[in-house]
């Protein structure tokens, strides 16, 4: 038997309830249950709609989770679970669940940050993460350059997006080009059979007065929207395929540029990318060819670990516990809006100064946690 930590990871912050099962850096299971298609219809995600489906999914994946990796709950050396930042409502449900589980099966929870996960995932697939790890985050809500020399305990933002972030962008380009949602997947689609050269969309904050390692979208966003526009008012059809081809490349560009910029800056060999965003093949395929030619190693996850899963935050979870991190208490709070630095809450308390690299005031954002409006921040 393996001395590495067991741990059943649990994910609600948006429309994915994951539950993923790892021992260690080994990925036993990862179940996940989507409602993306009950938002469809509405173009974005309704928040209550999200809690509703966590709260009847989450006993069946965590189920389906155990049974897969072929565990009893009892085995478990312990519970991780998002604690933000996300919709609350949605982070609720898996974080009352988890208690739930902690408490019941007297194991230590670990209430986690979110995008944290997103990058901790990547040791599921590739082992130890290198320290300091270079991470370009993109996901629905953000888009963060980040340099973590302990994942468990010290994530430092570099830069990060101004605006809109570039899985936000992609969602608003799908609703403009009428492809529904979530925006992208289908964008990823369409572009194959598009000119990425087509048009030349504007790549934001790139001039040498812009600072340099953060991100805008925004600009962008609307210059596809008015492009798009101006065909339709001139009655002449919509080329889909390159609009979505030539966004794409507006962005991934941007993004790849910056982040290769940044570890050449910090002297690291390495990019890992990671968020919902990293799925885009056109993303992987781009940073795939500009990290060769920067000699760095590029470190991404399968598609499915980058998009919301529970493995990610399991995959923390354990590495929390296998360096010691102090565990949560069970009064922890679901924090909507909680900053990329806290990668770990301790809960109402306990457990202050343990495992935190950094020096923000806690009990002053433990409080601020309990009072955010439903539906704030999203991941
Ligand atoms: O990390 P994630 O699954 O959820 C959040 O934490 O937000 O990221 C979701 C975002 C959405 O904006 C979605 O459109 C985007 O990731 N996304 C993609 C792709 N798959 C998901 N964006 C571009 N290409 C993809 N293949
Ligand atoms: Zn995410």
């Amino acid at each position: 038997m393996s001395d590495e930590p067991l741990v059943l990871g649990i994910e609600t912050s948006c429309d994915e309830t994951g539950v993923g099962i790892v021992r260690g850096h080994t990925l036993l299971a990862d179940a996940v249950a989507s409602s993306v298609d009950e938002h469809a219809r509405y173009g974005g995600v309704v928040p209550e709609i999200a809690s509703r489906a966590h709260l009847e999914a989450m006993v069946p994946t965590i189920e389906r989770a155990l049974k897969e990796a072929g565990v009893a709950a009892g085995d478990l050396d312990g519970i991780a679970v998002t604690a933000g930042p996300g919709l609350a409502g949605a982070l609720l449900v898996g974080v009352a669940a988890a208690k739930a589980y902690a408490y019941g099966l007297g194991k230590p929870l670990y209430g986690v940050n979110h995008l944290a996960s997103h990058v901790c995932v990547d040791q599921l697939e590739h082992g130890p993460l290198p320290e300091p790890t270079m991470a370009l985050l993109v996901s629905g809500g953000h888009s963060s350059l980040l340099l973590a020399p302990d994942i468990t305990s010290d994530v430092r933002p570099l830069g990060a997006t101004i605006d809109d972030a570039a899985g936000e962008a992609f969602d608003k380009v799908a609703r403009v080009l009428g492809l529904g949602f979530p925006g992208g997947p289908v964008i990823d689609r369409r572009a194959r059979e598009g000119d990425p050269d087509a048009i030349r969309f504007p790549r934001g904050l790139t001039g040498p007065r812009d600072a340099p390692y953060d991100f805008s979208f925004s600009g962008l966003k609307t210059a596809v929207a008015r492009w798009v526009e101006a065909r339709r008012a001139a009655g002449e059809p919509v080329p889909v395929a390159d609009v979505a081809a030539s966004f794409q490349e507006a962005v991934t560009d941007v993004l790849t540029r910056k982040a290769i910029r940044a570890c050449k800056a910090e002297g690291v060999d390495h990019l890992m990318i990671g968020g919902g965003v990293a799925a885009n093949s056109r993303l992987r395929a781009m940073a795939e060819e500009r990290c060769a030619d920067a000699g760095l190693t590029l470190r991404v996850p399968r598609p499915k670990l980058c998009t919301d899963n529970g493995a990610m935050v399991a995959s923390l979870g354990a590495e929390m516990m296998a360096r010691g991190r102090a565990p949560s208490d069970l009064a922890l709070p679901a924090d909507s809006s909680l900053p990329v630095t806290h990668t770990h809450v301790p809960g109402n308390g306990h457990g202050h100064g343990h495992g935190h690299g950094h020096d923000h005031d806690h009990d002053h954002e433990l409080s601020r946690a309990n009072l955010s409006e439903p539906g704030e921040g999203t991941a």
